[in-house]
Order: structure tokens, then C-alpha cells, then sequence
């Protein structure tokens, strides 16, 4: 009988058994996210090998076809990752030398599972950020689209959460088209950032052999190579941080959506309700439907935070390999989840919105034009401190002010009556066609 994990052992035997439960946890389950990458990987090594005549070509193509197999019996349930094996890379190892013979145990010449490790999870990252990245430009035109349609509706802007100035949707949701751009950007550089190819450090000291690094490199589409084993090594988790920062930031623009979502449509505001496929029913009032969606949104940015932290603390140590490297792969492997299935619905619920232009504009109340108005008393020559203190003092006493007229005075650029929109779409339909 297998002793259960929070169990202590009673004989060495049984310790022995319980410390391999314990090294292996569930990495060969997470490895499943990462296996194609590391075939892929396998692949590029094998041929390497053969460019520098340590196999035969042939025997590289032999791999190589027995590789495909492994991947499309991978994808379509007929190898099965799991228990049996200890790791995503020693399951590659068995199926091609149970496959392939000798040949199969010839592949792991001029490597570690250190490095193939870090490459499986670089190409995996990479992967990762691409897709993440078209969800953030979908989030971006969904906005920007619901800007456009409600471009001069006013609405309350608010400092503190306190009414401030008259203000619009068109402006508000310009704003997240904005930060979703940016946001896609940042991508772009943590992807030109990770971009390189950490094969051949081996267990983090090289080997001796000539291996053609360069070639395998850019047999993976890397654009360049991590020189140093040892740096190579070391980068683990540095660039699982860094892509979970950029992943962070977009889901921090997600989570203030969520926020300004959550509450606007309360009945306090009203000034928006979601789609009905957004919100779900309650167990015991019949009255209710609730925002759950916009509320994962917000608490997903914290769970992309607590795996980032999560990584910070374990990838505290001192150079070269550890196990504890080990532990940063399920924080990094729910992160990017967490952050692709939330960016992925996102465009949906942004689609679906549906604005409420009388509860935005009736919330724009009088004394929301003060500003305003000692803006235009200074134009008249009053300074401008004498204004605000006079709007201080007497508030605002005329009924002739509207909202309209308040949105169409502001004209510098990027402000209500002068998005930018244009200028915004061309950005976002360049980052696309990158
Ligand atoms: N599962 C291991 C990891 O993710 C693979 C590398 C094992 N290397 C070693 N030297 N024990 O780090």
C-alpha cells in the first residue's frame, strides 16, 4: 500500500518511495503545458547533433519522424503524460528509445534536463505572449469601438470617486483602447527581451563538444543566443518574472475595467449594465443578477501578482542549477492561464455593454461646471486664482451650462471633443500587423 503523502514514513523504504512522490509532485502533469515545446526543442537538438556529426543525418531524420509522432499522439490523447514518468523530458527519451532502439538513447548527448527545461519553457513563454497579445489588441478595439459609438455621451469624471468634471464615455473608454495599446506594446518588448536561446549551457557549464548553438537557435526561431551557460542557467525565473510583470500589467488594466464596470452598473450609478452572459443569477435572492465576471477580472491581476511574488521569493539563490527551479513552473503555468483566459473573454463583455446615457448625463450635476468657469473667467482676464476663489465662495449660479457645451470647449487633443481616435485606431491596426 503507498503511504499517503502527509504520512510519515516508518521504514527507509517507505521514506525513500515518499521522497520521489515528493520530487516529482505534480511536475509531469505541468509538463503537459509544456511538452510540445520541449518536442519541438528536441527536435532543433537532434539536428544540431547532426550538423556537427555527432549522428548521422539519417538518424536525425529518424528522430525527427518519430518526434512527429510523438507530438500528434500527444495531441490526440493516444500518449498519455503521466505518473509513469518522471518528467515531460525523460517521457521524450522513453517513447524514442521505445520507438527508435539505441537511437533513442543517443539524444540526450550535449544536453541536461537543465537546459531543456529552460528552452521548453522560453518557447513556451514566447508562445504564450503572442497569443495573450492578440486578446489585449481585441480588448483595445472593443473599446475603442464603444468610445467611438458614445464619443460625445457625457458622463461624470470623477477624482476620489467624488463628482469632478463633466466628462464622457467616449473619453472613458478611449482611455482602456489606450492602456490595452500600451499594454500590447510592453509585450512586444518583453518578447524581443526573452527572445533568445538558452540550448547548449547543458547542466549550466557547456559540454565538450562543438555544439552549433547558433543553428539551433535559429532553427527555434530565437533571435539570438544566451552566451554564457552559466547566465543562460541563472535566467530561469528571471524571465518567468518578467513575462508575468507584462502579463500583470494588462491584467491590471483589466482589473480597473472590472472596478469601474462592477460599480457603474451597481443601481447606485446605473450608467451601464452588462451582458446578461457576463453576470450570473443569485442562489437565494431572486432580484439579482452579479457582475462575477468583471469581479474575476479584478481578482485574477491578483493572482498573476501572487505567482510573480511566488517566483521573486524561490528564484532566491545561488548560481547554478537547483531543484527549487522547480517550483517556479506552476506558479508561471496558472499565471499565464489565468491571464489568457481572462484577456480572452474580456472583448465580449466590453462588446456587450450597454451604456445608459440618461443615468450619465443626469449624474452631472451643477456645481460640476466650476472648473470650467473660472477657466473661461481667467480667459476674461480674471486671474486665475481670484476665479476659483469666487467659484468657491458663490458655487455655480447660472442654468444656461450643459454638459454638451462643457464636452465640446475641450479641444486639445486627446480631450473630449478631440479623442484622437483616429490617430488611437491607426495605432492599434499597426500593433496588429506586426
Ligand atoms: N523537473 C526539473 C525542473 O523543472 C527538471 C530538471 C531536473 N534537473 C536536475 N538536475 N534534477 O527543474
Amino acid at each position: 500500500m503507498t503511504l499517503p503523502v502527509w504520512a510519515t514514513a516508518e521504514s527507509d523504504s517507505q521514506a525513500a518511495e515518499q521522497a520521489m512522490r515528493y520530487l516529482a509532485s505534480d511536475d509531469v502533469i505541468l509538463d503537459r503545458q509544456l511538452f510540445p515545446c520541449d518536442i519541438r526543442a528536441t527536435g532543433a537538438h537532434v539536428r544540431g547533433l547532426a550538423t556537427i556529426g555527432a549522428l548521422t543525418n539519417e538518424d536525425a531524420e529518424r528522430v525527427n519522424t518519430s518526434l512527429e509522432h510523438l507530438a500528434a499522439e500527444f495531441t490526440d490523447g493516444r500518449f498519455v503524460l503521466d505518473e509513469r514518468y518522471e518528467d515531460g523530458h525523460s517521457a521524450i527519451e522513453a517513447y524514442l528509445t521505445a520507438d527508435l532502439g539505441d537511437l533513442g538513447k543517443r539524444i540526450h548527448l550535449g544536453r541536461s534536463r537543465n537546459d531543456q527545461a529552460l528552452v521548453a519553457t522560453r518557447l513556451f513563454m514566447r508562445e504564450s505572449l503572442v497569443r495573450t497579445r492578440a486578446s489585449i489588441l481585441s480588448c483595445a478595439r472593443a473599446a475603442l469601438e464603444l468610445a467611438q459609438a458614445n464619443e460625445m455621451t457625457p458622463m461624470p469624471g470623477y477624482t476620489h470617486l467624488q463628482r469632478a468634471v463633466p466628462s464622457s464615455v467616449g473619453l472613458w473608454m478611449a482611455s482602456y483602447a489606450e492602456a490595452f495599446a500600451d499594454d500590447a506594446e510592453l509585450i512586444d518588448a518583453t518578447l524581443a527581451w526573452i527572445d533568445r536561446c538558452p540550448l547548449g549551457a547543458a547542466a549550466g557549464y557547456g559540454v565538450n563538444l562543438p555544439l552549433d548553438r547558433e543553428g539551433v537557435a535559429q532553427d527555434l526561431g530565437f533571435a539570438r543566443l544566451q552566451l554564457n551557460p552559466m547566465a543562460a542557467q541563472a535566467s530561469r525565473g528571471k524571465h518567468e518574472v518578467q513575462t508575468l510583470g507584462t502579463l500583470w500589467q494588462a491584467m491590471q488594466t483589466l482589473r480597473r475595467l472590472g472596478w469601474d464596470l462592477t460599480m457603474f452598473a451597481s443601481s447606485e450609478f446605473g450608467f451601464i449594465e452588462m451582458p446578461d452572459a457576463m453576470t450570473t443569477g443569485s442562489s437565494i435572492m431572486p432580484n439579482k443578477r452579479n457582475p462575477d465576471v468583471a469581479e474575476l477580472f479584478r481578482a485574477s491581476a491578483g493572482v498573476v501578482a501572487g505567482a510573480m511574488t511566488e517566483i521573486q521569493q524561490i528564484v532566491s539563490l545561488p548560481s547554478g542549477y537547483h531543484r527549487d527551479l522547480q517550483l517556479t513552473k506552476a506558479p508561471l503555468l496558472r499565471a499565464i492561464r489565468t491571464a489568457q483566459e481572462s484577456l480572452a473573454l474580456a472583448p465580449s463583455l466590453i462588446q456587450g455593454l450597454r451604456i445608459n446615457a440618461d443615468r450619465c448625463r443626469a449624474a452631472i450635476d451643477r456645481s460640476m461646471h466650476a472648473t470650467d468657469m473660472t477657466v473661461e473667467m481667467a480667459l476674461a482676464g480674471v486671474p486665475f486664482r481670484d476665479a476659483y476663489r469666487k467659484l468657491k465662495d458663490d458655487g455655480v449660479d447660472r442654468d444656461d451650462l450643459t454638459p454638451e457645451d462643457s464636452l465640446q470647449a475641450r479641444t486639445s487633443l486627446g480631450a473630449c471633443a478631440n479623442l484622437g481616435l483616429d490617430d488611437l485606431r491607426a495605432r492599434i491596426d499597426s500593433l496588429a500587423t506586426v
